[in-house]
């Protein structure tokens, strides 16, 4: 490896924390701490200022921020299109730039550089197909769709007719993507034939079968991703099921983009809660965008030659925002990969890094313990020297992980940003400033400017540095933070302004001050984990389980893995005539696969004569999850079936006291 520029140094007092270099300061779009004071003077002209200066109006807003808790607006009155400020608006300096470079995972096939005008016209030409399909303003489309281009296309041309889109994980089950289908009563479904992963052809048009059989869908749009040597069978149902690729032909290049207010919904993104039912969260469109520029230009410190590749799914948040509005609306060059990170062999990230120059890299922890358990040979093979900024999101790093990406991806002289966010929260939220700092592992960092964060104990007040409390924040909110869940504001009060009150924003994250700025998430407090990055909930693959005929019910929790940070483990109660079996314990699975998809595979099961259950008959999971990692456990008199403790405790082999 051959080192890049050194853009940080050593703290000269404090052990482990790091700083920005001379070099690094200078050439940042923000090189001081200033721009937080400045910011906090006033957060609403703050964030006026950079939707102005960040994004290209249709209409200017007549007022910047109304709050009416529990929801509120930004920029009141003001009128943009999401399409034109990721595309049109660059035509003109940076028509011939090349905005997304995708790799096949199979190395026989070529890359493909497709230039902002090329973007341009094609979700120009796309957003005429769905004008044409009966897409109107307001309408929904489901978007079920690998790492190819054009998801990219399919979301921005949703965008720029006024459309909401929903993309869903290509990863999840048809059932499950079909729930969500149902949910948002998507009229027109956009998939393809399929794609490669671990070598292999995976069908998805099967999958997206499941869900165009829901009431609301009415056509299917079918992009062709495999050559005619791939035997796949897929069918195309008469009237319903179009090739992508027969429209595309005769699809007229002349869309204008409708300008929308700024408060329209942009798009839904469902994720999971503490119910079994994913909530779909509503995304608007100036705030998201004001919050997806900024924090991409900012946090990646993005300038012209920049090459940003962030390794998320776009069926998750950080993709919506880190591979597709944020960075085509600063007008970057991006990669993005099809595949496995393994295939053929562990080196192929850093061998894509290396061939396309990749400067700014993002990707999650349990990407990263897997690489290190994997060995320092494969990214010490390749030439990252190009690399200026390493970004980690998605759960808590450990201060072994963080070194070892400091160092053997970067060689101890990058920034390495860990960026604390939420599919609610739109954007970055807490992390440092590559040009402003400190880098501090295992401390996310510093709320972004214009933004009101606090810590609060049980009882609401603010805790004192080192002790645990419940990360909030506080008006005015970011401006990407969701508007609402999907067709059900109950759920959007419940689960965040209540804890608090209608006027705090509630993350169900545990966090505290590493000191007067610094902020360290320790992770969720509710019923979510985190399973290599991707968020799931106990209740949804619970849900899942007892769907199944032999089981009366079940309880699903996490435990701590070396790689994936966290795997669901399930106890279960089989009907009274079932003898557990493997056989039973595979279609158990198998049902798991099916309704939500193999991201949810129970890491291990336990069959079990019961679980234990408050008087009320709640399932007590804090129980099991304690019994799983032999912590001590708590008052168990409160329990209707105590004597169920003693026999878990056996079952699992716990080992506390
Ligand atoms: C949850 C949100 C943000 C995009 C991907 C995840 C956890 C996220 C960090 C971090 C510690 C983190 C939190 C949060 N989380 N980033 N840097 N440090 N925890 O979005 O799937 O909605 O999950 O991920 O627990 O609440 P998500």
């Amino acid at each position: 490896m051959s080192p890049g520029p050194k853009l940080v140094v050593k703290d000269k007092n404090k052990k482990n924390v790091f700083w920005p270099s001379d070099e690094m300061r200078e050439r940042a779009w923000v090189g001081t701490d200033r721009i937080y004071k400045d910011a906090a003077k006033s957060p609403k002209d703050f964030w006026a200022n950079l939707a102005r200066d960040g994004l290209t109006w249709s209409k200017p807003w007549k007022k910047v921020y109304e709050g009416k808790p529990p929801y509120f607006k930004w920029f009141l009155g003001g009128q943009l299109n999401a399409s034109y400020n990721c595309l049109d608006r660059h035509l003109e300096t940076r028509g011939n730039k090349v905005a997304i470079i995708w790799e096949a995972e199979p190395e026989f096939e070529r890359e493909r550089k497709i230039t902002y005008r090329g973007l341009y016209r094609e979700v120009c030409k796309f957003s005429n197909v769905l004008r044409k399909l009966g897409v109107k303003k307001g309408d929904r489309v489901g978007i079920y769709l690998p790492m190819i281009p054009e998801v990219m296309v399919a979301m921005l041309s949703c965008a720029r007719i006024g459309a909401i889109h929903s993309v869903v994980f290509s990863a999840f089950s048809g059932s499950n993507f079909k729930k969500r289908v149902e949910d948002c009563e998507a009229k027109v479904l956009i998939t393809c034939d399929g794609y490669y992963r671990r070598g292999k052809p995976i069908v998805l048009k099967n999958q997206a079968d499941v869900a165009a059989s829901a009431k609301s869908v009415k056509k299917v749009v079918v992009v062709k991703r495999f050559d005619n040597k791939t035997k796949v069978k897929i069918a195309m149902k008469k009237g319903r099921d179009l090739w992508y690729h027969n429209l595309m032909a005769k699809a007229s290049e002349d869309s204008k983009a409708v300008p929308v207010e700024s408060n329209t919904p942009l798009f839904l993104l469902y994720t999971s809660g503490t119910t079994g039912k994913p909530k779909g969260v509503i995304h608007d469109t100036a705030g998201y965008l004001t919050q997806a520029y900024w924090t991409t230009l900012f946090n990646f410190d993005i300038h012209e030659d920049d090459v940003f590749w962030c390794t998320a799914d776009i069926g998750w948040i950080t993709g919506h925002t880190y591979n597709c509005y944020g960075p085509l609306s600063v007008g970057a060059t991006m990669v993005i990969y099809e595949g496995s990170p393994d295939m053929p062999d562990w080196g192929r990230l850093w061998k894509i890094a290396d061939k396309f120059d990749v400067s700014v890299f993002y990707t999650a922890p349990t990407a990263i313990r897997m690489f290190k358990k994997m060995g320092v040979k494969w990214p010490a093979h390749y030439d990252l020297s190009t690399l200026r900024i390493l970004g980690t999101v998605g759960e808590p790093i450990d201060m072994e992980t963080w070194h070892w990406y400091f160092k053997h991806i970067c060689n101890n002289c990058c920034p390495v940003i860990d960026t604390w966010w939420q599919t609610e929260t739109g954007g970055t939220l807490v992390n440092a400033l590559p040009g402003v700092g400190p880098f501090i592992p295992t401390v996310a960092g510093r709320p972004f400017p214009g933004t009101v964060a606090d810590i609060l104990d049980d009882k609401g007040k603010p805790v004192k540095k080192g002790e645990t409390g419940y990360l909030v924040f506080r008006p005015p909110f970011p401006p990407g933070l969701l508007r609402g869940v999907w067709k059900n504001p109950k759920k959007y009060r419940d689960t965040y302004w209540s804890e608090y009150g209608p006027k705090v924003y509630y993350t169900s994250d545990g966090a505290k001050w590493y000191d007067k700025h610094n902020i360290r998430v320790t992770g969720r407090v509710d019923d979510v984990m985190k399973v290599a990055g991707h968020r799931l909930s106990s209740a949804e693959v619970e849900d899942a389980i007892t769907s199944h005929p032999e089981v009366i019910v079940s309880a699903v929790v996490p435990k701590p893995d070396e790689i994936r940070g966290q795997v669901p483990v399930a106890f279960i109660v089989l009907r009274p005539e079932v003898k557990p079996s493997p056989e039973v314990e595979a279609s158990i699975v198998k049902q798991v696969k099916k309704e939500i998809g193999p991201t949810a595979k129970p890491h291990q099961i336990f069959f079990v004569k019961g679980l234990p259950k408050t008087r009320s008959g709640k399932i007590m999971r804090r129980f099991l999850r304690s019994i799983l990692v032999n912590e001590k456990l708590g008052d168990a008199s409160t329990l209707q079936n105590p004597e169920i403790v003693p026999y878990l405790k056996k079952l699992v082999g716990y080992r506390g006291k």
